[in-house]
Formats: structure tokens, sequence, C-alpha cells
């Protein structure tokens, strides 16, 4: 049997206790299932040859994790589960009419799809809704207003995007910054997106959420609107402001300035692998698997390691029995580090030998070239607590408590100090995101050319980490040019 056929989608309920939030406090609470397979993905494969691209993908498949959230469109309430994407900004819906639904086996029922027809709250907006991702996968149709429904409130006038045609048999809910919808890069005006219709409906008190994405192998997550959860961090939560973008006067993306990196083996001396002297900003992408460090610096850790391209894989693969290696990673912010077992960035390929009886592991570091936005995927994010507060334009981030049962929810207020209970640096030193990316686009040109794209979606870095490295230097170059639209 081929490894993708074993896994099934897989939702497993949270057993998460029972809010506490303080009566009339101002927080929804999402817990999410991750899946191991996305299930997209199958209809695509069922008419591709044999070829070594589509091995990494079954390989893939098996261990890749996509997040998603269980909401409801419409009224009546019509259920559909959409795949959480900090990375883009624009959420979008399968429909029953689409192309990808008539022709699917399962007409979309995985994910679910949304008919306006029934809907007595649908409204038209406008017949323009287009996304492409870095990897290809794309959706296109209309716009539309509806209630959408989730964490247990319903939150009316929500624009969408209804997806006629595209790539995947499921929706997406981006949940990044309005500068960033797919319109806005053609020059179409922002809309309100949902976080912004949860807090003018009262809902919540900024524009602030908090993503617990918890160890790779538990199966469920939890993100808070408007709220952050003490009970999944260790210590306080430290704030840090957001770099802009050249040219920009407010944030557009998740970028904040790593200060250093060291690793460490026990009570050995640390081995400073960039100091300070170094600062780079780096974007927290929930979407990306992996973690883009500098070339010089992952060259070092794939040496570490003994990470290969063995032919077949062409991205790094390691043995995976180097999980046994007791090095930990320390990532230096300003005000604040983040610890990671280099374990964490080791992550199954395949659960079953390949043809060669070989059972390998990709490395979760890839090399950018100087000068680049560094990622700070999963592989990171899984050890940190991450409160994205858009309105102050500040990050709070905290040390992860794996598997934690303690739930303590505090609503994030408003104004400059909206997130509860954190510490503030006395000395902030972002530095501003300029220089040249690794595509050679000088990041302060605002007239580059580009396709337009929304870019590091979650399903496009989280592909691009395990495609072959053409594949993957494709991808990065095409983020990079998306980029440029915006520096
Ligand atoms: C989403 O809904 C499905 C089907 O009802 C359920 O099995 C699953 O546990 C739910 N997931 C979450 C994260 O609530
Ligand atoms: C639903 O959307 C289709 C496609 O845009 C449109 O033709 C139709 O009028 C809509 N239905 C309703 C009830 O508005
Ligand atoms: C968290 O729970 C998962 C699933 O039960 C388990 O595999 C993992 O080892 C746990 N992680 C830690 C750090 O205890
Ligand atoms: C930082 O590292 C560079 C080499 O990357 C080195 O030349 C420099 O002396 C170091 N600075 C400090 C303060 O350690
Ligand atoms: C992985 O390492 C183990 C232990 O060192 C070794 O027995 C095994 O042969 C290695 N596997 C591969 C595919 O190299």
């Amino acid at each position: 049997m081929r490894p993708w056929l074993l896994v099934l989608p897989l939702f497993v309920s949270t057993g998460f206790s029972r809010l506490v939030a303080r009566e009339g406090s101002k927080v929804i609470r999402v817990p999410f299932s991750k899946e191991k397979y996305p299930s997209h993905d199958v209809g695509k494969r069922d008419g591709v040859s044999k070829t070594a691209y589509q091995k990494l993908d079954n390989k893939r498949s098996t261990k890749d994790f996509l997040f998603y959230a269980n909401i409801t469109l419409g009224t009546p309430e019509q259920p559909l589960r959409l795949h959480i994407d900090t990375g883009s900004s624009d959420i979008w819906v399968e429909t029953p009419g689409s192309e990808i639904c008539r022709t699917s086996k399962n007409g979309c029922s995985i994910g679910g799809t949304y008919d306006n027809t029934t809907s007595s709250t649908y409204q038209y907006v406008e017949g323009n809704f287009a996304i492409s991702y870095v990897d290809g996968q794309f959706a296109s149709g209309e716009y539309a207003k509806d209630t959408f429904h989730i964490g247990g409130v319903g939150v009316s006038d929500v624009q969408f995007g209804i997806g006629f045609k595209g790539t995947s048999e499921e929706g997406i809910l981006g949940i990044g910054f309005e500068a960033r919808q797919s319109g806005v890069t053609k020059g179409q005006a922002e809309y309100p997106g949902l976080i912004t219709q949860m807090v003018k409906q009262d809902l919540i008190n900024s524009r602030a959420y908090s993503i617990w994405l918890n160890d790779l192998n538990a199966e469920s997550g939890e993100i808070l609107f408007g709220g952050i959860d003490a009970g999944k961090y260790d210590g306080s939560l430290t704030t840090i402001p957001l770099s802009k973008r050249t040219g920009f006067d407010r944030a557009t993306d998740f970028i904040i300035s790593l200060h250093g990196l060291t690793i460490t083996n026990g009570d050995e001396e640390p081995r400073i692998l960039m100091n300070e002297s170094r600062t780079i900003p780096a974007l927290l992408d929930t979407g990306a698997s992996f973690t883009y460090l500098p070339q010089d610096v992952a060259n070092q850790l794939v040496d570490l390691v003994g990470a290969q391209t063995v032919s077949e894989y062409k991205g790094p693969a390691v043995n995976c029995s180097k999980r046994a290696m007791d090095e930990t990673f320390r990532f230096q912010f300003a005000g604040t580090s983040i610890t990671v077992k280099l374990r964490d960035f080791i992550i199954d390929a395949t659960d079953e030998p390949n043809e060669d009886n070989h059972i390998l592991c990709y490395f979760g570091i890839l090399g950018i070239s100087e000068g680049s936005v560094l990622t700070l995927g999963d592989t990171f994010l899984r050890s940190a607590y991450v409160v994205y507060d858009m309105d102050n334009e500040e990050i709070s981030i905290a040390q992860t408590i794996f598997n934690s049962t303690v739930t303590n929810i505090l609503e994030i207020g408003i104004g400059p100090t909206a997130v509860p209970s954190v510490t503030r640096p006395s000395r902030v030193d972002s530095v501003p995101v300029t220089g040249t990316d690794s595509a050679g686009v000088s990041s302060s040109d605002p007239h580059s050319t580009t396709s337009g794209s929304p870019d590091i979606s979650n399903s496009a870095a989280a592909s691009s980490s395990i495609s072959p490295l053409a594949t993957f230097l494709t991808t990065f170059l095409i983020s990079s040019l998306s980029f440029a639209v915006f520096l």
C-alpha cells in the first residue's frame, strides 16, 4: 500500500477544558486539528505518473501537518473546515458547482462546500476574486459576504471568495494583515477582514490572536482571537515590535529581528552560529514546515547532523536516528530567547520504507542567501507561544509548554498595552527590512514586477519545504519576488 492510502483525514477531539475566561470576556477560542495529509492532494495525485516528484510528494504527505478549523457559513449554517493560514489574508471557500468539486470523487465532501442559493444572508460583492499561492495553487471566482460562525460566535458581513475555479478542494482561512489581501496587490482597495469584523461587532477588543501549535506529535492546537492562554507557555510573554518593510509606514507581515543563534549540548559552552552583529529580519510563518537560515549557518548544521542530498529526496535528508542527538538551539530576540531541540528539526519523511528499504527523515533547516528575510516555520514555532497583535504591530512570544492541559485564558484589551502580562524589553532595536533578497530583486524597489500573488501561504511554504531543491528554489524566488511588491 502506498503510504498515503493509509492516512485518512485525522480529526481528534481536543478534550480541552471549557473556556474559563471570566464572564463577559471577549475571547473566541478555536481549537484546530492537524491533519497529517492534505486531502486535496489525493485528487491531484491520481492522474500523476510515478515520478520522482510523486514519490517525494507521497513521503511528504504522511507527516506534513496542516491546521484546520471547523466553521460554518450562512443561514442556515453550512459547515466547512478551512485551512488556517497566517501567511495570507483572504478567506475563500469551495462551492458545489465549482470545477473541482464537480469532477472530484468525493465532491469536496471532506472540506465541505458553500452554496449561496440556500443562504438567506448571502450578499454578492463583486466578481473579481482571484488568489494564487507560491506553490502554484490558486482559486478564482467571486467575492461574497455572509455570516461566519467560528468558535461558537457568529460574525456577520464577513467577506470571502467563492472559488469557481482552482486547484484545491478545500478552502483557506487567511488571517494575515489586510494589506496582504490578494486584491490589494492588484490595486484593489482593502476590505475589512474577519478579525476587523470581530472587533467592529464587539466580539473581541482588538485585532490580535494567539496560536499554540503544540508538539509535532500532538494532534491538536489552539487559536484564540482576542485572547491569550497563559496556561500554554512558560514564564512571561515578551513583546517585540514588527519590522516594517522599507517604504511602508505600517507592518504588513509578522517579521521580527533575530539577534542571534547558538547551539549547545548539555553543559557545553554554547557554539555561536550567529551573533548580534548579524541581526536579521525573520518571518514567523505558521505555514512553512521548515526554517530557513543563512546558507553558511545552514551548511554548518547540515554537516553537524550529517544531512545529505539524496538523489531521490533532492532536499536535505538525514538518518532519523539523529534524533538521539542532544543539541539544543537558542534563538535570541530582543529581550528573550526561545529554545528548540535539534530533534524537533528532524521530520519523518515517510512512515514506510521506500523501494530501497531506507527510512529517512528531512532536516527541517534550509539555507537561503545572505540578505534574505529568514523564515521561522513550524519547526521553530512549535516551541513558541505567539501572540500576533496587528493593532499594535507587535508580537509577544514565550517558550511553549508542550501538551499543557492547563487553561488560563486572558482577554486582550485595547490600546498599546492590550496584551496582558507581558514584559517589554528596555532596548528594542528592530532592524528595517531592507536589502536584496535571494531573487536578486532590490527590496527597496516598489516597482518590481510581480504577478501579484499573496505568496507565503501555508500550503505554499509547506510544499516548498519538501519539494525537490529546484522546486524549492523556484518557490523561494517567487515568494521573494512577491515580497518585493511590498517593499
Ligand atoms: C471538526 O468537525 C469534525 C466533524 O464534525 C469533528 O470530527 C472534529 O473533531 C472537529 N474538529 C475540531 C478541531 O473541532
Ligand atoms: C449565487 O451565485 C451565483 C454565481 O454568482 C449567482 O448567479 C446567483 O445569483 C447567486 N444566488 C443568489 C441566490 O444570489
Ligand atoms: C505530547 O503528546 C504527544 C501525543 O500524545 C506525544 O507523542 C509527545 O511525545 C508529547 N510531547 C511531549 C513533549 O511530552
Ligand atoms: C560576531 O561574529 C563575527 C563573525 O561572524 C565576528 O567577526 C565578530 O567578531 C563577532 N562579534 C562579536 C561581538 O562576538
Ligand atoms: C541510520 O543510523 C543507524 C544507527 O546509526 C544505522 O544502523 C542505519 O543503518 C542508518 N540508516 C541508514 C539508511 O543509513
